[in-house]
């Protein structure tokens, strides 16, 4: 992805430096361990990349908001989001299995100081699971942001890419949600996700969904809205900017307004350094 890089902890403080000065929020960390195993170990090891960066990004603000991915797909050799299935067909991740290993990752990264844990595995009963294990664990206060309206889409792409987590078998259309279902599903599954106890609830991606990202607003006006503008709708806006077609600038206000119109009350966006500049 233009622009886009992965850091390894010691660059990281300088990144979260620039955040920092630009007035930004917070940040969402993704980690890439050196080695992936078949069940993503480094995900579940305290001295694993996340604690690490979570330590880094502390050490240079203690005010800038540090948010976790909860998942696997980014640890695992083989990509999938958890506990591998049975090779021979559905589903490609064992459900329940992995809703004991996400509530251990989450409690790694609150040990190491993490503000937020961001499950992004759309894991049936996943909320539910992370709540229990991190309150067991004395982190009642730590808000849990899911990604509970998050589709199969083709525009995932470039961050696999970024990450190296594109799956070495199956897809994830058995976990993640049908592109082509109607919106209700959406609504159930932002339902759940609050009955399980998600202090913030999140759309993904977002220009293609601006009506699901309405319609969750409109249903749950006082509950967070998250909504995820997608790597493949960077990479779309970018290619065609790089060769003249589009001007960024213009194109990224308007699409970044038009989801805060839609609803949405935080937006996870590659752009947000850019964005700061642009407006500051
Ligand atoms: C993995 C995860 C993905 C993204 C965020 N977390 C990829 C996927 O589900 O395949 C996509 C982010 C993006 O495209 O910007 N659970
Ligand atoms: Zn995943």
């Amino acid at each position: 992805m233009p622009g886009v890089f992965q850091l390894s902890p010691d660059r990281l403080a300088e990144e979260i430096g620039q955040a920092v000065e630009l007035g930004l929020g917070g940040v969402l960390l993704f980690g890439i361990p050196e080695h992936k195993d078949k069940l993503g170990s480094d995900a579940l090891s305290a001295e694993g990349i996340i604690p690490q960066a979570i330590h880094v990004a502390k050490r240079a603000s203690r005010d800038f908001l540090v948010i976790t991915d909860v998942c696997f797909c980014e640890y695992t050799d083989h990509g999938q989001c958890g506990v591998p299935g049975d090779a021979t067909g559905r589903p490609d991740v064992d459900n329940d299995p992995t809703l004991e290993l996400l509530a251990q990752q989450s409690v790694v990264h609150a040990r190491a100081g993490a503000d937020m844990v961001a499950p992004s595995g759309m894991m049936d009963g996943m909320v539910g699971a992370i709540r229990a294990g991190l309150d067991a664990a004395g982190f009642a206060h730590l808000p849990i942001m899911s990604y509970s309206a998050k589709y199969a889409s083709s525009l995932y792409g470039p961050f696999r890419d970024a990450a190296e987590s594109a799956p070495r078998f199956g897809d994830r259309r058995g976990y993640q949600m049908d592109p082509a279902a109607a919106s209700g599903q959406a609504l159930r599954e932002v339902e759940l996700d609050l009955a399980e106890g998600a202090d913030l609830v999140m759309v993904k991606p977002a220009m293609a969904y601006l009506d699901v990202i309405r319609q969750v607003h409109d249903r749950w006006p006082g509950v967070p809205l998250a909504a995820y503008n997608v790597s493949g709708e960077y990479s779309m806006v970018k290619a065609a900017a790089q060769r003249g077609w589009l001007d960024e600038r213009a194109v990224v206000l308007e699409c970044l307004t038009a989801i805060k119109r839609a609803g949405a009350d935080v937006i996870l966006t590659y752009w947000a350094k850019d964005v700061a500049r642009w407006l500051g």
